[in-house]
């Protein structure tokens, strides 16, 4: 038990990103398929991957996989499963399912199923027949594909989008995952001035910012798997002492953000404060129609608005010819555009994108197109 496998589960798209992050923590790949990237760690690195994964939405602890056509199966397999090493005798635990292209297709059933199976084995193993659950929380998941079962814990807890950071978010504001992931397929490097005209709540610039500092995003939060007595909390505090010994306070980071919208630029300045990157990002109001760059090199991360309500599109297509009419003549800058309007391309009038990677934002359907500019010389 002393060796884990962990499933990272992240958007659709952004496996590459959370494949990169898992390797780069010195952990050791084992699958990868959609929306999931699977790795070995040990016991004590638990909190290290819940702490430091910028792009995956959860750290999920497998427990099983295994074929089941009828819930005999699916009962007898999940029983045979070790919960009594995670699952404390005061535990509380919820067991949630989903089920695609499998014959068990009631996810009601399988949930309920499942807990059987866990309490039946608990009861064994703890000789009684009655649980308190006031103890720590254990999020079981059944997940059915292609009628394999697929049994996890979770460790996360809330979502590791949820940093703590952004007390105030815009309407249409991003994940900071997907923010973070975005930031990672683009160019940027700290060296290189980043800029989002469009920044909303400042969320796209706010993750470069951490990244550079190499602060571990979950820095300021709790996990799940915190409260679970396996690990201890002394396992917890030195992962967190080590992260914060990480941070990197020398870099002088050109990084800015403009909204039209004022009271966007104050809820960017206090988001970023409580980041921890105050200092390291300008934000200022700013109509895009009013943006004047006078740098020769540079990278642009935005996320537009999409214009979903009906008469938007005017505004939209004004924005794209300012971004165009702006840009056109800095070869040297690269441009990351985050839309759900197929017709972006066709509308802001510069050649095709070098590379466009289709992701998800929530349920909608998006676009990363991404053009490609001169890169600056070695010694600017
Ligand atoms: C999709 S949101 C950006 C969300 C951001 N990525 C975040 O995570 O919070 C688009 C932003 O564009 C801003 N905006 C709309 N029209 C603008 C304009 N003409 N100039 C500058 N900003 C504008 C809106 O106020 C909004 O905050």
């Amino acid at each position: 038990m002393n060796n884990l496998r962990l499933l990272a589960i992240s958007t659709f798209g952004l496996e590459s990103v959370v494949k990169r992050e898992i390797q780069a923590l010195g952990f050791e790949i084992t699958r990868v398929s959609n929306g999931k990237v699977e790795f070995d760690a040990a016991l004590e690195e638990l909190p290290k991957a819940n702490l430091w994964l910028r792009s995956a939405d959860r750290v999920l602890l497998k427990m099983g996989e295994f074929q089941a056509f009828t819930f005999e199966e699916l009962f007898e397999r999940t029983k045979t499963i070790a919960w009594e090493d995670w699952i404390t005798k005061d535990g509380k635990f919820t067991v949630t399912g989903k089920s695609v292209k499998s014959t068990l297709g009631s996810v009601r059933a399988c949930q309920s199923i499942v807990k059987k199976a866990v309490v039946e084995r608990l009861k064994e193993k703890y000789k009684t027949d009655w649980f308190e659950e006031t103890g720590p929380e254990f999020t079981i998941q059944v997940s059915m594909l292609n009628d394999i079962a697929l049994l996890t814990i979770d460790t996360s807890g809330s979502g590791l989008n949820r940093r703590g950071y952004r007390k105030h978010a815009g309407q249409a504001a991003l994940k900071e995952t997907m923010a973070a992931a975005l930031v990672q397929l683009s160019f940027w490097d700290k060296d290189r001035l980043l800029l989002d005209p469009l920044c909303g709540s400042g969320t796209i610039l706010i993750e470069a910012a951490l990244l550079a500092r190499n602060i571990a995003p979950g820095l300021n939060r709790g996990f799940a798997a915190e409260k679970w007595p396996i690990l201890g909390e002394k396992t917890w505090q030195k992962a967190r002492t080590e992260a914060k010994q990480a941070i990197c306070s020398e870099p002088v980071l050109e990084i800015f953000g403009y909204d039209i919208d004022p009271d966007m630029i104050q809820h960017c300045q206090s988001n970023a404060k409580t980041a921890g990157v105050g200092k390291d990002i300008v934000f200022q109001q700013k109509d895009i129609k009013d943006l004047w760059i006078d740098r020769q090199y540079g990278i642009l991360i935005s996320n537009l608005p999409y214009g979903i309500k009906l008469g938007d599109f005017r505004e939209l297509n004004e924005i794209y010819l300012s971004i165009h009419k702006t840009f056109k003549k800095k070869k040297g800058w690269s441009l990351y555009i985050l839309t759900a309007d197929k017709k972006f391309p066709d509308y802001f009038k510069r050649a095709h994108p070098d590379r466009v990677r289709k992701l998800y934002n929530g349920s909608i359907e998006v676009n990363y197109y991404q053009y490609y500019g001169e890169r600056p010389p070695v010694n600017r």
